[in-house]
């Protein structure tokens, strides 16, 4: 466990920001299933947010059950960053997070995500006009650097400390490594080693070994969790179980079923058609790895025309799939 100013992470485990997949039913779901301390928002554009767009709010949205929630914001505009962040407070969310990492074009285009980590007197400007306009706690996630030669965590880390950041997280890769290679964790410990506020580690953690082994190497106060979860929406209970030195809970492939057909079925009743077929084939195609066959299943998800014919394909194969592995 550690806290974030007064609010207990416990387990030290957080299910980290994925546009596009960690939305509010995807993080009550995995809340649901245990080991999870905090979840953290899709990011969400203050550009969005301060013209009033329903798209970033309905993205901010967020249910009781996921307490504590961190809602996380991103922009380049100090004024409008400022302006968002106080929307969140208002929202009632415990956390705001302000993301420094995101590599995709659109968002580094127009100045946001791992583009300030290269622009250090904008980021203090931001950071100021944001800690002036809350007084909730407030967070960065960032990744190494901008590249591998000019890794700059700790100068950030110094700066969002000087300016009243209360935990960072951080992602062992620099922008120009986008996700290839493996996350370096050197930069994780050594960010930690210069830290006086909490430091959450990220990138590569896939099993609850791997999450022991993050601890263990760079002393991180916490470790977040992305695409491991998204694959597996037990990984965070598993860490937890290995990490207070239980077995792990098992979790069988019936139960991975259940899972998948009801939180698919759930997409399909709180958000329209349309929305939801997308957002079904993409959430599909992560749970349904490791599933036996799980790429066959994939085309079906893939090919469905509407979520009607998604989940019956889906009911279909695993009501194939148990007929030849009873379990
Ligand atoms: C599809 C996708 C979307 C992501 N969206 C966000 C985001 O909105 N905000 C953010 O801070 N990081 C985002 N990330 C980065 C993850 O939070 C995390 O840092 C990264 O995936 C490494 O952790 P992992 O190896 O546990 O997945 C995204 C990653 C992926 C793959």
């Amino acid at each position: 466990m550690f806290k974030i100013r007064d609010i207990p992470i416990d387990p030290p485990l957080i299910l980290a920001p994925v546009a596009g997949y960690t939305d509010t039913l995807f993080r009550q779901a995995v809340k649901g299933l245990g080991g999870c301390g905090l979840v953290v928002s899709e990011l969400v554009s203050t550009e969005g947010m301060t013209r009033n767009q329903d798209q970033s709010f309905h993205l901010a949205r967020f249910e009781e059950a996921e307490r504590p929630v961190s809602i996380q914001i991103f922009g380049s505009d100090p004024g409008r960053m400022a302006e968002s962040a106080a929307m969140v407070q208002q929202m009632g969310a415990d956390i705001v997070d302000i993301n420094l990492g995101c590599p995709v074009k659109k968002v580094v285009r127009q100045g946001g995500g791992s583009n300030l980590l290269r622009d250090l007197p904008l980021l203090r400007q931001i950071f100021t006009a944001v800690r002036a306009a809350v007084s909730m706690p407030l967070t960065v996630k960032i990744r190494a650097g901008w590249d591998r030669n000019s890794i700059n965590a700790v100068e950030v880390l110094k700066l969002a400390e000087d300016c009243g950041v209360e935990a960072l997280a951080i992602h062992g890769r620099t922008r120009c490594d986008m996700f290839s290679g493996q996350a370096d964790w050197s930069v994780i410990a050594l960010v930690k080693e210069n830290a006086r506020i909490p430091i959450m580690g990220n990138g590569d953690v896939f099993t609850p070994v791997d999450a022991e082994r993050m601890f263990r190497e760079t002393h991180v106060d916490g470790v977040m969790i992305g695409r491991g979860v998204l694959a597996n929406p037990w990984l965070l209970r598993q860490c937890h179980d290995h990490l207070s030195g239980n077995p792990t809970s098992a979790v069988s492939q019936r139960d991975k079923a259940q899972f998948m057909m009801r939180f698919l079925d759930r997409i399909r009743s709180e958000v329209p058609e349309p929305v939801a077929l997308g957002k079904m084939k993409k959430m599909g195609g992560y749970l349904s790895k490791g599933i036996p066959g799980g790429a066959k299943l994939r085309e079906q998800l893939h090919s469905a025309h509407s979520t009607d014919e998604l989940l019956s394909a889906l009911s279909n194969f695993f009501s194939e799939l148990f007929q030849r592995v009873p379990s």
